[in-house]
């Protein structure tokens, strides 16, 4: 694989912009040792960031979780990515940022004072086709046999690639997790349910990420007066649901039409895109062109 395939061409390396080719980082930094670090994807559309600052404050969460100081200012990180956007020719793209704890010996103990690691790359971020949307993606259940942390943004994600893995094993697009039989999220999203009319959102908490999409979501959700109730969503309900949704920045709103071999939904609605799918896609177009 060409580096060009594997990222577009300006990286950002802890403080400088450079080549792919020419960063490196030791083989004893933490975050390759131990997962030890935190990450973010921000999406842009035509070199505009959507919702940059929420996801800033996710990544100073995450940092104070880990005890991680943050190595730049907020107005510093905003210059640092938007020279990268720039030096990769905006549009639409994925700025990936990764900041571990550092280098040091190999010690599981918590090093204090070490000078983080921090990584960035863009990914070019294509808009799904309308036909994606139509046929929507295929998801399996799985139990959610990730740890208890899943608030924390951390690059240690075996987890998460264990259970992508297993879903695509299965022939499905994704993994619709449920733990303790209601649902979490999905290994690298978050998910609602439709039930009569009403758009459920599992709460927030230690056993998900909170996702900026599925909080503009809501947001979009509640200023149409679409119903509305953020409550544990019971597996029972996710598989008799009129519809499912999977939300990332990276995916924006996609439907979810196939879970565990069987359509979404009923009637002849059943395996198709729901009508509060297609509102809420409008909803976050029209966000998106006001950005
Ligand atoms: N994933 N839940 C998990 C476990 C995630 O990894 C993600 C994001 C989300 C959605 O969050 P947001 O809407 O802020 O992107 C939910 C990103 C895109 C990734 O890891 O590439």
């Amino acid at each position: 694989m060409t580096t060009q395939a594997m990222c577009l061409p300006s990286v950002f390396l802890n403080g400088k912009f450079m080549p792919l080719e020419d960063a490196h980082i030791s083989p004893l930094d933490r975050g390759f040792i131990f997962g030890d670090g935190v990450y973010e994807v921000i999406p842009f559309y035509d070199g505009k960031a959507l919702r940059l600052h929420e996801h800033l404050k996710r990544l100073q969460r995450s940092l104070d979780e880990l005890e991680i100081d943050n190595p730049y200012s907020t107005d510093q990180w905003k210059a640092h990515i938007g020279a990268l956007v720039e030096h990769n020719g905006g549009g639409n793209i994925a700025i990936y940022i990764q900041i571990t704890r550092g280098v040091a010996k190999r010690d599981f103990a918590p090093i204090r004072g070490l000078k983080q690691t921090v990584f960035m790359m863009a990914n070019p971020l294509p808009t799904p086709k309308r036909d994606v949307y139509e046929r929507g993606i295929s998801c399996v259940s799985l139990d959610d046999s990730r740890w208890l942390r899943c608030h924390i943004k951390s690059t240690a994600l075996l987890g998460a690639v264990m259970l992508k893995h297993a879903s695509n094993n299965e022939g499905a697009d994704e993994a619709l997790l449920f733990r303790d039989g209601y649902l979490t999220e999905s290994s690298a999203s978050n998910i609602a349910a439709i039930k009569n009319g009403v758009i459920l959102c599992p709460p927030m908490d230690n056993l998900i990420l909170p996702g900026i999409t599925y909080e503009l979501m809501i947001e979009l959700a509640r200023n149409a007066g679409l119903p509305l109730e953020v409550r544990r969503v019971s597996r029972h309900e996710v598989n008799t649901a009129d519809e499912l949704w999977i939300l990332s920045s990276t995916k924006e709103v996609v439907p979810i039409t196939t879970l565990d071999e069987k359509p979404v939904g009923h009637g002849a609605q059943a395996g198709k895109p729901g009508p509060l799918f297609w509102k809420m896609y409008e909803l976050f177009q029209t966000y998106k062109r006001g950005l």
